[in-house]
């Protein structure tokens, strides 16, 4: 299943490898006006690592705690600092003192932390976290286990490749129309 699943995948990236090739010749092979892509693996500049681990899966404070707006809009939102101070007003921290210091300084400058976005589709896509966590795809499903294999969030877990959201969609019997996806 998983295999088949790889050569499926394969297959379409293969097929769309030629059409990004013809793109990228169009523009010169330059992507300079688009909006940064999202940090590969090892190319996130975090003001500091946000450990999920104790958040998730000590605490067991809810994704939709601090990704609030994933179950009614298309983004799934990354927790203002308000959210993070309503606890670290009273807790320290221990290995990472530092860090819960450092919030505290942003939050009496009143700024915010400025997190590096980690995944991000293509410009020309539309992907709207509402209507998969509705259909009840679980966060885990697209993000891998976060909270335990995953702790602090610095690598891509799945490619955002079409191949990968195609592949999905035949499986769980979602539209595959072009316009669905893009713009
Ligand atoms: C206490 C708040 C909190 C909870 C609970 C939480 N997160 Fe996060 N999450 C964050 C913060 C802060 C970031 C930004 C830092 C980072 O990317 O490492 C983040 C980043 C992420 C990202 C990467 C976002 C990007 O930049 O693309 C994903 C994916 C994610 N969280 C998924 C989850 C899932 C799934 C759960 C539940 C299992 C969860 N989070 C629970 C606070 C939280
Ligand atoms: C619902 C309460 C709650 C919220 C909201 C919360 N945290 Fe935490 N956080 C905790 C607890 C509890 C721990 C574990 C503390 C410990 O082990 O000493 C923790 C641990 C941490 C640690 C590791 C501290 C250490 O020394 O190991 C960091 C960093 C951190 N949180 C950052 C954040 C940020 C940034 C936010 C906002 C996006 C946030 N937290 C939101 C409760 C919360
Ligand atoms: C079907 C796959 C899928 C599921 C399910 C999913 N995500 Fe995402 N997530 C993505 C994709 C794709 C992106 C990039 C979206 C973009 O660039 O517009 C993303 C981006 C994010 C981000 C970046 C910031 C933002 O505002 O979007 C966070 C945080 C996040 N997801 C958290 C979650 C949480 C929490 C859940 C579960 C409630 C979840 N995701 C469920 C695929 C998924
Ligand atoms: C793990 C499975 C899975 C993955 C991966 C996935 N999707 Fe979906 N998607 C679904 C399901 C299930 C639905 C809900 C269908 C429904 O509501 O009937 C859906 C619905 C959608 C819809 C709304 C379709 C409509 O009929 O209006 C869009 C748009 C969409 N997905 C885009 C994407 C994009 C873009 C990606 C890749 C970046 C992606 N999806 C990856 C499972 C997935
Ligand atoms: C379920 C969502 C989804 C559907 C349906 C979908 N696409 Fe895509 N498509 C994507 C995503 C995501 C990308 C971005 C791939 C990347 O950035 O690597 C993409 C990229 C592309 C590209 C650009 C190639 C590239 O590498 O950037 C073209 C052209 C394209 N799609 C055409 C189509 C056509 C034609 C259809 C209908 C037959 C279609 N797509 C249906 C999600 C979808």
């Amino acid at each position: 299943m998983k295999k088949q699943l790889f050569i499926t995948l394969a297959a379409v990236t293969a097929a769309l490898g030629s059409l990004a090739f013809v793109q990228a010749q169009g523009n010169g092979g330059q992507a300079e006006n688009q909006e940064a892509p999202a940090a590969q693996a090892g190319e996130l500049v975090q003001p500091f690592d946000f450990p999920h681990e104790p958040h998730v899966a000590v605490n067991q404070i809810d994704c939709q705690y601090c990704h609030f707006s994933a179950e009614r809009s298309r983004s799934a939102g990354v927790p203002p600092l308000a959210t993070c101070m309503g606890c670290h007003t009273y807790v320290d921290g221990e290995a990472q003192a530092e860090d819960i210091a450092q919030i505290r300084q942003f939050w009496e400058r009143g700024e915010p932390i400025p997190w590096d976005r980690v995944y991000r589709v293509a410009d020309h896509v539309y992907f709207p976290h509402m209507r998969h966590v509705s259909a009840g795809v679980e966060c885990a499903d697209c993000h891998g286990d976060v909270g335990e294999d995953i702790s602090v969030i610095q690598q891509v877990n799945q490619p955002l490749t079409m191949g990968w959201c195609l592949n999905c969609h035949l499986e769980m019997d979602a539209s595959r129309d072009c316009t669905v996806c893009h713009y």
